[in-house]
């Protein structure tokens, strides 16, 4: 057993709902058996409960929950930073031909481990990926992962129809290879993926007929514990093609739901532009808007009516969706998602430090129905966790150095904070990634 004395913060319940759900400990312990969180409470008392035990001090630093992304792509992380154009010739431009190149195992190798370390070394713990076109590469995004242990969440992209061809498949096809890969990753059942879980992946309903979403849905029966994930009314344009290409669905939700595709343990990203049809069904379901602000300000896909979502009790969580976003640090998008919401004036939703922690971890926790096992530093979750400590003489230390208390550090952290400022971060008690310190005289020696 480990016992880390840290100053720690964290969400065990819902800002939304609750007036008192950021949790502080100044000077706080953690006792941690196998992974997993036994007891949790000030230094002092688990100390007192827990006299023998070998004490890891991490003080001086802000100890978080790990994040938890809800919307990323695996095979993007080489074309961050397309400026410029809206969503679908940022498909025809950037994303496609990039994604093409999926086929070739060696370079799929090459970015899954760029992708796994750039999510690992912002803080991120738990991930729900859009994988690949190519089966193969699906494979190799859960191999590096398990290797690094990230918590991942993924599956394979199928289309059948506006892409290009080689990222087309059949339906038939999408259900064997889909089906395949569920029983090699998916569940703590599986062999090889102890942390893994198979999400069934349509890119979008642009991109998917009828029938490829039948075969969705058909995976989906067989093995009920896989989770599902897809975009939604991102932009204006996709919006209006997708209307034309189902012309007797209600609206762009109908298409997935229809199939039977939207349940709880649904993630459909981006909904900028939902009608409230649409909120009313997803709250009725218990499926999440995964929000991805900084995708939506590049790629000017509009305002994400946080407001409207949560008045009408429909959950929301945090995606970085790299490459449309612009980085894996979901300190950014939680910024990112409080500038848009000041900007938008009355219709927006204030968010306080506390929503914005809230939103980057238990948050994403729920939307991947893992909130019984991640999410926050309650007693019986994993030890799922980052450290931000920002080396002398970056502006965060001089702010955190002299912050009045730790909800003030929180607010500094998400304004300045950066990858640079992770020291540590361990998913399921396992140390994932410590940033090496060079101090001066290692920097002289290795001149
Ligand atoms: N809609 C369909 N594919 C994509 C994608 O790769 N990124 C974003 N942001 N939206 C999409
Ligand atoms: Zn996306």
């Amino acid at each position: 057993m480990t016992l880390y004395r840290a100053t720690f913060l964290h969400t065990p319940t819902n800002p939304f709902h609750e007036a008192d759900a950021l949790q502080v400990e100044e000077d706080g312990g953690l006792l941690v058996r196998d992974g997993q969180i036994v007891q949790s409470g000030p230094f002092a008392e688990v100390r007192a409960a827990q006299p023998a035990e070998a004490v890891e001090d991490v003080r001086g630093g802000l100890l978080l929950p790990g994040f938890v992304d809800t919307h990323v792509h695996y095979p993007q992380v080489r074309i961050i930073g397309g400026l410029g154009v809206p969503l679908l010739e940022w498909l025809d431009r950037y994303a496609l031909p990039e994604e093409a190149k999926f086929g070739d195992d060696a370079y799929a190798a090459a970015v899954a481990r760029e992708f796994v370390s750039g999510l690992t070394r912002n803080g991120t713990t738990t991930a729900l990926v859009f994988g690949s076109h190519f089966a193969s590469a699906v494979d190799i995004l859960f191999e590096e992962a398990s290797r690094a242990g990230l918590r991942t969440v993924a599956g394979q992209v199928v289309s059948d129809r506006l892409l290009r061809p080689e990222l087309h498949t059949t339906p038939e096809r999408a259900y064997s290879e889909g089906k395949s890969l569920i029983k090699k990753w998916h569940g703590p059942e599986s062999q090889m993926g102890g942390r893994n879980l198979y999400a069934v992946t349509p890119r979008f309903s642009l991109s998917a007929s009828e029938g490829i979403l039948d075969a969705c849905a058909a995976l989906m029966q067989e093995f009920p514990g896989v989770r599902f994930t897809s975009h939604i009314n991102e932009n204006l344009a996709e919006v209006e093609t997708v209307r034309a290409l189902f012309p007797g669905s209600r609206d762009y939700l109908d298409t997935y739901e229809r199939a039977g595709l939207i349940t709880r343990r649904s993630v459909l990203a981006h909904n900028v532009h939902p009608a409230e049809r649409e909120l009313g069904a997803m709250a009725e379901r218990g499926c999440t808007a995964a929000h991805c602000p900084c995708s939506n300000s590049a790629l000017g896909s509009g305002f994400f009516p946080l407001r409207r979502h949560l008045e009408a009790g429909v959950h929301v969580s945090l995606g970085s969706d790299v490459g449309g976003g612009t980085g894996f640090s979901l300190l950014k998008e939680g910024l990112q998602a409080y500038f848009m919401q000041q900007l938008l004036g009355q219709e927006g939703m204030p968010l306080s430090p506390t929503h914005l922690l809230y939103l980057a971890t238990r948050a994403g926790a729920k939307a991947l129905d893992l909130g019984e096992q991640i999410g926050d530093f309650s007693a019986g979750k994993a030890y799922d966790a980052v450290l931000f400590e920002p080396l002398e003489g970056s502006t965060l230390h001089a702010i955190l150095s002299h912050s009045p208390n730790a909800e003030r550090a929180l607010a500094s952290l998400f304004a300045t904070g950066t990858q640079a400022d992770v020291r540590r971060v361990w998913i399921g008690g396992k140390g994932v990634y410590q940033r090496t310190d060079l101090n001066a005289d290692d920097f002289l020696s290795n001149r």
